[in-house]
């Protein structure tokens, strides 16, 4: 008889978890007493989103390197991966050779199971040959998304010209910010840094649209992520987070200083409330379920 109203006790004291809310999916007996968990408030708001980013392939290109990044893109699934340009070797105006180049490229991201976002770099866009070509495949070499509230812009650095943003392309960015002023977050993606000045290839009229379009994105929370350089570096201005990703199989240096920025890597993003959460995830960290074959 105290067995029986032992075990009603406990019974009793048991509820099945199906509640409405963050955690609608959860099934789960919870007991009163103790639970073997830390609490059932699951990381699965409906707005947060991972993406990936992948950084430069090309500027002394390493075979392979690129090609494993797509195998573990499938691996871990991100609902989208999005490029920092510098794509291909580029610097012909060869067009047979163009199109080999970017066919051996599309054959690569067309092995990943979710959407790849273009974007040119100065190896993608070198000459007007290339940047014909570009339109021809890809069609617009900038242009702009929203996901879940959040605005992704894709812009091109080589709009004329190397380390410029052109005037159309301006005046195209102030009406999507424009016209999409109350998004939670602004994301911007370009390959050259161009808040870093380069003694070599800055013009003034360069140097002016940059201003220009940074100053488009005053008031809002933003973050921008950029490549070309091939080593890592992060720095703040204006209160907003500035990325200079490193390489996806581009040439690295061997400056022994800087050995700690250059590495082959996926960028892991979570979108977040609080903007965009990073996870730099080097691509020889990242195992199948295989990794010690017998
Ligand atoms: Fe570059």
């Amino acid at each position: 008889m105290r067995f029986l109203r032992n075990f009603v006790f406990i019974a009793l004291a048991i509820v099945l978890v199906g509640c409405a809310g963050v955690n609608q999916n959860l099934e789960i007996q919870v007991s009163e007493q103790a639970n073997p968990w830390t609490h059932l408030n699951l990381y699965n708001k409906a707005d947060n989103f991972q993406f990936a980013i992948v950084s430069d392939r090309t500027g002394g290109h390493r075979p392979g390197v690129f090609a494993d990044a797509v195998e573990k893109l499938n691996l871990l699934k991100p609902e989208f991966v999005i490029s920092i340009g510098d794509l291909i070797q580029g610097y012909t105006e060869d067009d047979a050779e163009l199109n080999t180049m970017w066919d051996e490229f599309d054959g690569l991201v067309n092995r990943l199971q979710m959407p790849f976002f273009y974007v040119p770099g100065n190896h993608d866009i070198s000459n007007p040959v290339m940047a014909k070509k570009w339109h021809q495949r890809l069609g617009p070499s900038y242009y702009h998304f929203v996901y879940h509230d959040v605005l992704f812009l894709c812009a091109n650095t080589e709009d004329p010209y190397r380390r410029c943003i052109g005037d159309r392309q301006i005046e195209y960015f102030r009406k999507v910010l424009k016209d999409n002023s109350k998004v939670r977050w602004t994301l911007v993606f370009m390959h050259e840094p161009l808040w870093k000045p380069d003694e070599k290839f800055d013009t003034d009229k360069g140097k002016e649209n940059w201003h220009k379009f940074e100053s488009l994105l005053a008031g809002r929370p933003y973050t921008v992520f950029s490549g070309h350089q091939h080593r890592y570096d992060k720095s703040v201005h204006n209160s907003r987070r500035y990325y200079v990703l490193a390489t996806t199989g581009g040439t690295q240096g061997k400056e022994p200083t800087l050995a700690k920025c250059r590495f082959d890597h996926i960028v892991w993003v979570t979108m977040t409330d609080d903007g965009p959460v990073m996870a730099n995830l080097l691509l020889e960290g990242i195992l199948d379920d295989e990794p010690c074959p017998q």
